[in-house]
Protein backbone atom coordinates (compact mmCIF):
# COMPACT_ATOMS: atom_id res chain seq x y z
CA UNK A 1 0.00 0.00 0.00
CA UNK A 2 1.16 3.29 -1.15
CA UNK A 3 0.42 5.05 2.25
CA UNK A 4 2.33 2.58 4.45
CA UNK A 5 5.34 2.58 2.45
CA UNK A 6 5.79 6.11 2.52
CA UNK A 7 5.90 6.05 6.12
CA UNK A 8 7.63 2.84 5.89
CA UNK A 9 10.52 3.69 4.33
CA UNK A 10 10.58 6.72 6.59
CA UNK A 11 10.15 4.25 9.47
CA UNK A 12 13.21 2.01 8.02
CA UNK A 13 15.24 4.97 7.28
CA UNK A 14 14.64 5.81 10.99
CA UNK A 15 16.54 2.98 12.35
CA UNK A 16 19.75 4.05 10.73
CA UNK A 17 18.98 7.65 11.58
CA UNK A 18 18.87 6.87 15.26
CA UNK A 19 22.53 7.49 15.23
CA UNK A 20 22.48 10.69 13.87
CA UNK A 21 23.43 13.31 16.43
CA UNK A 22 20.93 16.38 16.07
CA UNK A 23 23.41 18.83 14.67
CA UNK A 24 23.61 15.77 11.72
CA UNK A 25 20.31 15.77 11.22
CA UNK A 26 19.34 19.53 10.75
CA UNK A 27 22.27 19.21 8.16
CA UNK A 28 21.40 16.48 6.27
CA UNK A 29 17.74 17.88 6.33
CA UNK A 30 19.06 21.60 5.04
CA UNK A 31 20.97 19.13 1.54
CA UNK A 32 17.80 16.91 1.20
CA UNK A 33 15.71 20.68 0.91
CA UNK A 34 18.76 21.70 -1.44
CA UNK A 35 18.22 18.67 -3.55
CA UNK A 36 13.84 18.93 -3.54
CA UNK A 37 14.55 22.30 -5.13
CA UNK A 38 15.60 20.68 -8.23
CA UNK A 39 12.88 18.33 -8.82
CA UNK A 40 11.21 17.90 -12.14
CA UNK A 41 9.26 14.27 -12.03
CA UNK A 42 6.10 16.51 -12.10
CA UNK A 43 6.05 17.86 -15.33
CA UNK A 44 2.25 19.97 -14.62
CA UNK A 45 3.64 21.11 -11.30
CA UNK A 46 6.52 22.54 -12.55
CA UNK A 47 4.58 24.84 -15.15
CA UNK A 48 2.74 25.69 -12.43
CA UNK A 49 4.83 26.42 -9.38
CA UNK A 50 6.93 29.49 -8.48
CA UNK A 51 8.92 27.55 -6.19
CA UNK A 52 9.44 23.71 -4.69
CA UNK A 53 8.56 24.04 -1.18
CA UNK A 54 10.27 21.78 1.26
CA UNK A 55 9.10 20.99 4.52
CA UNK A 56 10.62 23.03 7.35
CA UNK A 57 11.07 23.20 11.10
CA UNK A 58 13.31 21.08 13.57
CA UNK A 59 14.93 17.94 12.78
CA UNK A 60 14.85 15.80 14.96
CA UNK A 61 11.11 16.97 15.86
CA UNK A 62 8.82 15.70 18.55
CA UNK A 63 5.72 16.56 16.59
CA UNK A 64 4.88 16.98 12.85
CA UNK A 65 2.47 18.52 10.64
CA UNK A 66 1.64 17.03 7.18
CA UNK A 67 -0.98 18.98 4.69
CA UNK A 68 -1.38 18.80 1.46
CA UNK A 69 0.07 21.23 -0.84
CA UNK A 70 1.61 24.89 -0.97
CA UNK A 71 -1.19 27.10 -1.38
CA UNK A 72 -1.25 29.51 -4.47
CA UNK A 73 -1.55 32.94 -1.99
CA UNK A 74 0.50 31.45 0.86
CA UNK A 75 3.32 29.11 0.81
CA UNK A 76 4.01 28.96 -3.09
CA UNK A 77 5.13 32.52 -2.96
CA UNK A 78 6.60 32.68 0.65
CA UNK A 79 8.75 29.06 -0.01
CA UNK A 80 7.39 27.99 3.74
CA UNK A 81 5.35 25.53 4.25
CA UNK A 82 2.05 26.93 5.87
CA UNK A 83 2.36 31.03 5.67
CA UNK A 84 1.36 33.62 3.96
CA UNK A 85 -2.15 32.72 3.99
CA UNK A 86 -5.08 32.41 6.09
CA UNK A 87 -5.00 28.53 6.52
CA UNK A 88 -0.99 28.80 7.60
CA UNK A 89 -1.67 31.91 9.60
CA UNK A 90 -4.23 29.89 11.83
CA UNK A 91 -2.34 26.43 11.63
CA UNK A 92 0.97 28.70 13.49
CA UNK A 93 -1.77 30.59 16.22
CA UNK A 94 -3.04 27.05 17.21
CA UNK A 95 -0.10 25.49 17.14
CA UNK A 96 2.14 28.31 19.49
CA UNK A 97 -1.65 28.62 21.96
CA UNK A 98 -1.52 24.55 22.62
CA UNK A 99 2.43 25.63 23.69
CA UNK A 100 3.63 23.00 20.79
CA UNK A 101 7.35 23.91 20.82
CA UNK A 102 9.79 23.36 17.52
CA UNK A 103 7.37 21.68 15.48
CA UNK A 104 8.16 21.00 11.28
CA UNK A 105 5.96 21.53 9.12
CA UNK A 106 5.19 19.92 5.39
CA UNK A 107 2.84 18.63 2.64
CA UNK A 108 1.99 15.54 0.48
CA UNK A 109 3.22 17.72 -2.41
CA UNK A 110 5.98 20.21 -2.31
CA UNK A 111 4.60 21.92 -5.35
CA UNK A 112 1.20 23.97 -5.64
CA UNK A 113 -1.26 22.53 -7.85
CA UNK A 114 -3.41 24.79 -10.07
CA UNK A 115 -6.32 24.14 -12.26
CA UNK A 116 -6.68 25.35 -15.96
CA UNK A 117 -8.26 28.74 -14.36
CA UNK A 118 -5.27 28.81 -11.89
CA UNK A 119 -7.16 28.01 -9.01
CA UNK A 120 -5.75 25.62 -6.27
CA UNK A 121 -6.57 21.68 -6.99
CA UNK A 122 -5.83 18.70 -5.38
CA UNK A 123 -2.72 16.41 -6.49
CA UNK A 124 -3.37 13.80 -8.32
CA UNK A 125 -2.35 10.39 -6.94
CA UNK A 126 0.19 10.13 -9.54
CA UNK A 127 1.83 13.86 -8.18
CA UNK A 128 1.44 12.22 -4.43
CA UNK A 129 3.00 8.74 -5.25
CA UNK A 130 6.20 11.23 -7.03
CA UNK A 131 6.66 12.87 -4.04
CA UNK A 132 6.04 10.29 -1.42
CA UNK A 133 10.12 9.42 -1.42
CA UNK A 134 10.52 13.06 -0.34
CA UNK A 135 8.31 13.33 1.99
CA UNK A 136 9.59 9.65 3.62
CA UNK A 137 13.19 10.91 2.90
CA UNK A 138 12.12 14.06 5.74
CA UNK A 139 10.59 11.88 7.92
CA UNK A 140 13.37 9.67 8.02
CA UNK A 141 15.21 12.70 9.74
CA UNK A 142 12.86 14.66 11.40
CA UNK A 143 11.48 11.12 13.34
CA UNK A 144 8.22 12.14 14.90
CA UNK A 145 6.97 10.98 17.83
CA UNK A 146 3.40 12.70 16.55
CA UNK A 147 2.59 12.88 13.36
CA UNK A 148 -0.58 15.06 12.41
CA UNK A 149 -2.03 14.53 9.19
CA UNK A 150 -4.21 18.27 8.44
CA UNK A 151 -7.05 16.69 6.09
CA UNK A 152 -8.28 13.78 5.17
CA UNK A 153 -5.73 13.50 1.85
CA UNK A 154 -2.78 13.40 4.23
CA UNK A 155 -4.41 11.24 6.60
CA UNK A 156 -5.25 8.39 3.55
CA UNK A 157 -1.81 9.05 2.45
CA UNK A 158 0.02 8.05 5.57
CA UNK A 159 -2.18 5.79 7.36
CA UNK A 160 -4.08 3.60 4.73
CA UNK A 161 -7.47 4.04 3.02
CA UNK A 162 -8.66 2.06 5.50
CA UNK A 163 -8.71 3.58 8.49
CA UNK A 164 -11.65 6.60 9.22
CA UNK A 165 -10.56 9.77 9.17
CA UNK A 166 -12.12 11.10 12.37
CA UNK A 167 -10.59 14.23 13.56
CA UNK A 168 -13.38 14.49 16.07
CA UNK A 169 -12.11 11.68 17.67
CA UNK A 170 -8.84 12.28 18.02
CA UNK A 171 -7.91 8.53 18.12
CA UNK A 172 -4.07 8.18 17.05
CA UNK A 173 -2.95 5.28 15.11
CA UNK A 174 0.14 3.65 15.45
CA UNK A 175 2.47 3.31 12.69
CA UNK A 176 6.27 1.33 14.32
CA UNK A 177 7.37 4.15 16.73
CA UNK A 178 5.06 6.79 15.13
CA UNK A 179 1.68 8.40 16.24
CA UNK A 180 -0.32 9.21 13.51
CA UNK A 181 -2.88 12.09 14.46
CA UNK A 182 -6.22 12.68 12.60
CA UNK A 183 -6.70 16.70 12.36
CA UNK A 184 -8.80 18.86 10.04
CA UNK A 185 -7.14 20.87 7.24
CA UNK A 186 -6.84 24.75 9.07
CA UNK A 187 -8.44 25.48 5.20
CA UNK A 188 -11.72 23.59 6.25
CA UNK A 189 -11.99 26.04 9.51
CA UNK A 190 -11.09 29.08 8.21
CA UNK A 191 -14.33 28.39 5.77
CA UNK A 192 -15.90 28.01 8.68
CA UNK A 193 -16.98 23.94 8.35
CA UNK A 194 -15.61 23.78 11.48
CA UNK A 195 -15.59 26.28 14.43
CA UNK A 196 -12.35 27.76 15.84
CA UNK A 197 -13.62 26.66 19.15
CA UNK A 198 -13.39 22.93 18.60
CA UNK A 199 -10.30 23.80 16.25
CA UNK A 200 -8.67 24.86 19.65
CA UNK A 201 -9.92 21.83 21.74
CA UNK A 202 -8.53 19.76 19.13
CA UNK A 203 -5.07 21.40 19.50
CA UNK A 204 -5.56 21.05 23.78
CA UNK A 205 -5.57 17.13 22.91
CA UNK A 206 -3.08 16.78 20.51
CA UNK A 207 -0.66 18.56 22.85
CA UNK A 208 -2.03 16.27 25.90
CA UNK A 209 -1.13 13.27 24.02
CA UNK A 210 2.15 14.93 22.83
CA UNK A 211 3.45 15.67 26.54
CA UNK A 212 2.20 12.58 27.24
CA UNK A 213 3.77 10.21 24.30
N1 LIG B 1 -0.34 25.77 2.77
C1 LIG B 1 0.40 24.65 2.82
O1 LIG B 1 1.62 24.70 2.91
N2 LIG B 1 -0.23 23.47 2.79
C2 LIG B 1 -1.55 23.34 2.71
O2 LIG B 1 -2.06 22.21 2.71
C3 LIG B 1 -2.31 24.53 2.64
C4 LIG B 1 -1.69 25.72 2.69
Amino acid sequence: MIEHNALASGAAACTSAAFIEPRGAAARLRALRAAMRGCVRCPALVKCRSQVVPGQGAAPARIAFVGLAPGRLGADRTGIPFSGDRSGKLLRQMIASAGLRRPFITNVVRCNPRDARGRNRNPSKREMANCSGHLAAELALVRPRVLVCLGAVAWRRLAGSAAPFRPRVGAPLRSGGTLLYPMYHPAYVVRGAYTHAAYERDFRRLARLCNGS
